[in-house]
């Protein structure tokens, strides 16, 4: 194997790169970024891998959600507050019932590059150049928006550092304690009476805990549900950016991606000998990778051994998203594969992707029941198969939106036009976040029904800590 350095995937085949036109202008730009400070340090990366090896083995479980396409204009406090206070609510939903040490994870302060599936767009008479996410071009449908525009990476980059430089004051604040769960940015209005009811329960039960916490140690300390770990994800799709924050830490004497803490590899993407693989191939970072149907367990065995050549636990996710409908036929054959071949994973659910369809007025939506018996399929054949399932990835906002059907306010096609604004895929609204929360609680503290030969649970308390 040839010698890695961040920029060793340049003389390799790359797919679902934005065609520049000034390579000028490019060079300026990665110049600045690669001037820029880190966004995370090398040490986090390293802290997170070691709770993704804990998920992996059965002693917590990885909570990784946001928005399918971040855009520069929603980088406002109460988006980002909504979006993180839904992250902690379901976060603790989940760490009560699971009675695990929950990791939460966003996909979000740098989530601004998207695969399409093609690179024009017809509009009329106009051909434009597909919309490839914010860090790229505009959305607006005129050939001068569409252009790719290297500038839009260095806004990339300050956005995704005052959207994480907000995230880390609002854990250092008192945002982490339960006595503030008012501030979390959390409407009662946005969510249904039954799981707000649940969700106060959730609380009840925690301050109940904590009180007989504060009785027998006598501390006058706030209760901190979150040590403040929130790390950040996105998908390693914009090369050129992704080498500009790629640093070498001298303390680990590596090479780390510091403009996340955890990378993913898209489904469109993955193929061995093919630039983003190369990528990915030299950093100290955890990596997820995505699969579909089209996804052969034995090529994933080779890439696994490629990615994570120590075989180490918590270096890789395994995000499969088959779809309801396929991952009955699928699922078991790639678990069976990458067991047999001994190949250390953490095993999460995209429940999401597989199951996009148009609704009869062309509007792209996910049907909330859908996404719950996918979740359900999985975690039944986990149990089967004796292995565990770690981790749910999910496209989501703390906003009101109406772009996914279903859930308990029965979002139906027509309601979809009241709000929807997703530039990208259709996400779960705050109140269709919560329930899936509280349905997964339910479904992993009956894990007896789902999983019984898995490791059993260690009890402990306040669950979200590691
Ligand atoms: C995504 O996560 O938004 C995405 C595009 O995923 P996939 O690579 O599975 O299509
Ligand atoms: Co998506």
């Amino acid at each position: 194997m040839t010698t890695w350095l961040p920029h060793s995937w340049q003389k390799l085949p790359i797919r679902q790169q934005p065609c520049y036109s000034d390579a000028t202008a490019l060079d300026v730009a990665l110049t600045k970024i690669k001037s820029y400070p880190p966004l995370v340090f090398a040490g986090e990366v390293e802290k997170l891998k070691r709770r993704l090896s804990a998920a992996a083995q059965g002693e917590a479980f990885v909570l990784q959600a946001g928005d399918c396409a971040e855009r520069f204009d929603q980088c406002t406090p109460d988006i980002i507050r909504k979006k993180i206070g839904l992250l902690m609510q379901m976060s603790l939903e989940l760490g009560m019932s699971a009675q695990k040490p929950i990791v939460s994870i966003g996909r979000i302060a740098g989530q601004y590059a998207k695969p399409r599936s093609h690179d024009v767009e017809e509009r009329g008479d106009l051909s434009l150049p597909i919309y490839r996410g914010d860090m790229i071009n505009d959305m607006a449908p005129t050939l001068a928006a569409r252009q790719p525009d290297p500038e839009r990476l260095v806004e990339a980059y300050h956005k995704s550092s005052m959207t994480l430089n907000f995230i880390r004051a609002l854990f250092d604040g008192e945002f982490p304690s339960l006595e503030q769960s008012k501030a979390w940015g959390l409407d009662k209005k946005s969510f249904s009476p039954q799981s707000w009811d649940r969700w106060e329960q959730t609380l009840a039960e925690m301050n109940k805990s904590w009180d007989m916490v504060k009785r027998q140690t006598n501390s006058r300390a706030f209760q901190v549900v979150w040590d403040g770990e929130f790390y950040v994800s996105h998908e390693s799709l914009l090369l050129s950016y992704e080498s500009a924050m790629t640093r070498f830490s001298e303390d680990y004497k590596a090479y780390y991606n510091t403009g996340a803490h955890f990378l993913w590899l898209g489904n469109r993407t993955r193929t061995i000998g093919e630039a983003h693989v190369e990528y990915l191939r030299g950093l100290q970072n955890p990596i997820g990778i995505k699969i579909d149907e089209r996804a052969e367990p034995a090529v994933i065995v080779d890439l696994l051994k490629l990615l994570n050549p120590s075989n180490a636990w918590g270096k890789i996710m395994l995000i499969p998203r088959y779809g309801l409908k396929s991952v009955g036929q699928f699922l078991p054959a790639m678990i069976a594969t990458i067991e047999k071949h001994k190949q250390r994973v953490l095993w999460s659910v995209d429940p999401m992707h597989g199951n996009v369809f148009l609704t009869s007025s062309g509007r792209k939506t996910r049907d909330f029941n859908v996404i719950v018996d996918e979740l359900g399929e999985t975690l039944r054949i986990h149990s089967r198969m004796g292995t565990y399932l770690g981790a749910i990835h999910l496209e989501m906002t703390g906003e009101d939106v109406t772009e996914c059907i279903g859930g308990r306010s029965d979002l139906k096609d027509m309601d979809l036009e009241k709000r929807y604004e997703t530039y990208c895929d259709p996400r779960l609204n705050a109140a269709q976040g919560l329930e899936i929360s509280q349905i997964l609680s339910d479904m992993l503290s009956g894990r007896e029904v789902f999983a019984p030969n898995v490791i059993p649970m260690k009890p402990s308390f306040p669950a979200t800590l590691l």
